[in-house]
């Protein structure tokens, strides 16, 4: 009796497998996912960087329609904020937890699309999962930015203010889509209101979509191998199926974000400022969030070098330019038979990314 209840859990879980298979043919999907094999070598490390990104994308969905249920958007914004901080039980953690994730999320990206940049994952037949990459990478960077208005603290209000002078100062085009997003020359509630749209119904819808493809390519073509690896024999590679081994490995690199991410929203809680007050000059050093500061400081040193503008439009060009050639790589480095080529993509991969971290840090020190 004690070993048939003991067996009864398994006996029913596979009774319950067997009745939706029979309907839904779940194998047939365990099967596609099962096709796939994930190289193995020193650097297959990197191959998780895409699924910790995902996990982030995940948590941020399931803790913004918690959010959502209390946050009212508008000239009740703050309040609400301050309600679902202060006086509801866990909301600072709720809160907290999508603020962290969401930058934990921009930073996986960011180490996502070097780790791919280094493997030269982005090689024929892997351009559209390098595109379709930088896509999801753009509605990164403007979830991040619209959400983070809708508290409407000082900071909030002050930041987005200062980010929005960013995109304004794109030619032609800059000033409408910047009174397009602000509803009128300054940030308001109007602005909110547009933001928490963006933030909550239009981007996420492009990003589920444009991430379906990217997932889709990535079962397509599997993980590409890196340089160092194509030296060696295919009879001496070795690699593991995707299902379940390395999606087992991918729960536990999730498990481990997890605790990183539980360890700083609760430790170090989101803080909510003062309401932001709209007749008050900026407060002095105010700067935009850690993944625009990079920019925000080109346009700076831009601004000094060549005064007028001049420094605006050479600063909007050194990125709209530096943008393109960054898309363009997978049509420019396109084997490691163009030895050439594929050097001078290696190192300017390098300044890329000591460029960004240079101007990030020189950012925070050079602030008004
Ligand atoms: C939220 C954003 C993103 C998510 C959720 C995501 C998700 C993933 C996942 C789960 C994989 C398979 C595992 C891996 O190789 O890491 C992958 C692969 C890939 N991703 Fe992304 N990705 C994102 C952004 C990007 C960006 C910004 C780029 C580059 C511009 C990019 C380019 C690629 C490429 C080329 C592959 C194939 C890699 C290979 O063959 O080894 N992805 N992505």
């Amino acid at each position: 009796m004690a070993k048939w209840l003991s067996r009864a859990p398994r006996l029913a879980a596979v009774g319950a497998y067997r009745w939706v298979d029979e309907r839904l043919g779940l194998g047939e999907v365990l099967g596609y996912a099962r096709q796939k094999s994930v190289p193995l070598h020193k650097h297959s490390y990197w191959y998780y960087w895409g699924g910790v990104s995902l996990f982030f994308f995940l948590v941020q969905g399931v803790s913004g329609v918690l959010l959502l249920v209390y946050y009212r958007p508008g000239a009740e914004a703050y309040n609400s904020v301050r309600e679902i901080t202060f006086d509801l039980d866990f909301g600072w953690l709720i809160r907290s937890t999508h603020s962290w994730s969401s930058n934990l999320m921009i930073l996986s990206v960011f180490i996502h699309m070097f780790s791919v940049f280094f493997m030269k994952a982005y090689r024929k037949p892997r351009e559209f999962g390098w595109w379709s990459g930088l896509a999801l990478l753009g509605l990164t960077l403007f979830l991040g930015f619209s959400g983070y208005l809708l508290p409407m603290d000082d900071l909030a209000y002050f930041a987005t203010k200062v980010g929005l002078e960013i995109p304004r100062k794109l030619p032609v085009i800059g000033p409408a889509v910047v009174d397009m997003l602000r509803g009128g020359a300054e940030v308001s509630e109007v602005t909110i209101q547009r933001f928490f749209a963006l933030h909550v119904v239009v981007l996420p819808f492009f990003f589920i979509f444009i991430l379906g493809f990217h997932l889709w390519l990535v079962q397509r073509h599997g993980n590409a191998v890196p340089p160092s690896e194509e030296a060696v024999p295919e009879s001496e590679r070795h690699s593991i199926p995707f299902f379940p081994n390395f999606f087992a490995k991918d729960l536990a690199m999730w498990l481990i974000a997890l605790n990183v991410l539980a360890i700083l929203a609760a430790l170090f809680p989101w803080q909510l400022g003062p309401q932001a007050d709209t007749l008050t000059p900026a407060p002095a050093g105010i700067h935009p969030e850690w993944y625009f500061m990079s920019q925000f400081e080109v346009l700076k040193l831009f601004g000094r070098w060549f005064p007028g503008a001049a420094g605006e439009i050479l600063g909007i060009l050194f990125f709209t330019v530096g943008g393109l050639l960054w898309a363009l790589i997978p049509l420019y480095d396109k084997s490691s038979q163009r030895a050439m080529r594929a050097r001078t993509t290696t190192w300017l991969g390098y300044i890329v990314l000591v460029g960004l971290i240079g101007l990030t840090i020189l950012g925070y020190f050079d602030l008004d």
